[in-house]
């Protein structure tokens, strides 16, 4: 007979035995249950009841025997096409179920959040740039002053040249608590205040810098407070001049933003120095091209300086004629915005725990 070689050798030896078929079941459950996935089972499937397995290749093989030979292998054939047939599907079902539960595994939601302990904490940018800036001018051998935050009109004002009706007054407003008697007090609105504390000291020369907080009626913006930190600087001495102020602020700019940074002085007016100056330093986003940022003039305003009026001398019991003095005062927070390039200062006080922690 012409026929198609099955895949087992037992097809082409002519009708199997029952040993033959035995072993074909045992061989079969096998590599039934050795099926990883449902796809190998298919496969297996096919070579063991399809088409060309062996078993349908005997049973086409049934019609060349005698009648008593055909029912009985055609019996035994089909016994053990059941038994395959019932293992295959046995296998499939577990099959399925792993892919099942696979699937499940995958889609499971995690509801079991892990929540890192809190790390170490810092101090906030502002105070890391105080700090700096106190390192800086110990380094040029400044010595660190502190004042009330809390003064008298005196030493906010009138000590510094600003008589009461004074109208550079007006440009600083702070809060006022009247104590009686014309006497009243103010949350400082600068910390210039602080030079006539350490003139009152009354021992020269003086080289010092005083940071801290300031308190003006401000609405706040993207770059002002209403509470904001002032680092001021003092020095008087014997034959001190402009060239020394412009080199001391070119010095510490330097070293707070970087070499490349460049400083300039513009005229400028302030009660209690003479002459005055504003001083800025190159836009430290654009490098003094021009951007939004320094509104396209390539300088940015960082504070006010100048050398010590006479009169606050004078008020002080200092001799203008011996000593002679500069004074500078500038925002810290305006500082570590322009160095940290922060477009809105009021992040500083919105306590947001992602910004606070990124710088
Ligand atoms: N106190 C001034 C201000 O707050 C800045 C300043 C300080 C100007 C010292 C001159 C000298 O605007």
């Amino acid at each position: 007979m012409n026929r198609k070689r099955a895949d087992g050798d037992e097809a082409s030896a002519g009708p199997p035995n029952t040993d033959v078929l035995r072993a074909l079941v045992a061989g079969a459950r096998q590599r039934i249950t050795s099926a990883e996935d449902l796809a190998a089972l298919s496969a297996v499937e096919a070579e063991l009841t399809g088409r060309r397995s062996a078993l349908a290749t005997w049973k086409r093989e049934l019609g060349g025997l005698d009648e008593a030979a055909r029912r009985e292998l055609g019996g035994e054939l089909n016994e053990k096409r059941r038994v395959l047939e019932a293992l295959i599907a046995e296998r499939r079902a577990a099959l399925v179920e792993v892919a099942r539960a696979g699937v499940l595994e995958a889609d499971r939601l995690d509801l079991t959040e892990v929540i890192p302990a809190p790390g170490p904490g810092h101090p906030h940018l502002v105070t890391r740039i105080r700090e700096e800036l106190e390192d800086i001018f110990l380094g040029m051998g400044y010595e660190i002053a502190e004042g009330p935050e809390v003064e008298t009109d005196w030493y906010n004002f009138t000590a510094l040249n600003m008589p009461p009706d004074h109208p550079a007054r007006s440009g600083q407003d702070s809060f006022y608590v009247d104590l009686g008697d014309g006497e009243s007090v103010l949350l400082r609105t600068h910390t210039s205040p602080v030079q006539i504390h350490l003139l009152e000291r009354g021992v020269l020369p003086i080289y010092a810098v005083m940071p801290g907080l300031v308190y003006r009626r401000d609405t706040p913006d993207a770059s002002h407070l209403p509470v904001f930190h002032q680092l001021e600087g003092l020095v008087v001495d014997r034959g001190i001049t402009f060239g020394d102020l412009a080199g001391t602020i070119e010095t510490f700019t330097k070293a707070i933003f970087g070499e490349d940074v460049r400083a300039r002085l513009r005229p400028g007016y302030f009660p209690f120095t003479e002459p005055s100056a504003e001083f800025d330093i190159s836009c430290t986003i654009c490098g003094g091209v021009g951007c939004r940022t320094c509104s396209g003039v390539g300088w940015i305003e960082l504070g006010g300086c100048g050398l010590v009026h006479p009169a606050v001398l004078e008020s002080t019991g200092v001799d203008p004629e011996v000593w002679s003095g500069f004074a500078f005062g500038f925002g810290i927070d305006r500082v570590a915005i322009m160095r940290h390039g922060i477009e809105d200062m009021r992040a500083f006080i919105e306590n947001d725990v992602r910004f606070l922690a990124g710088c």
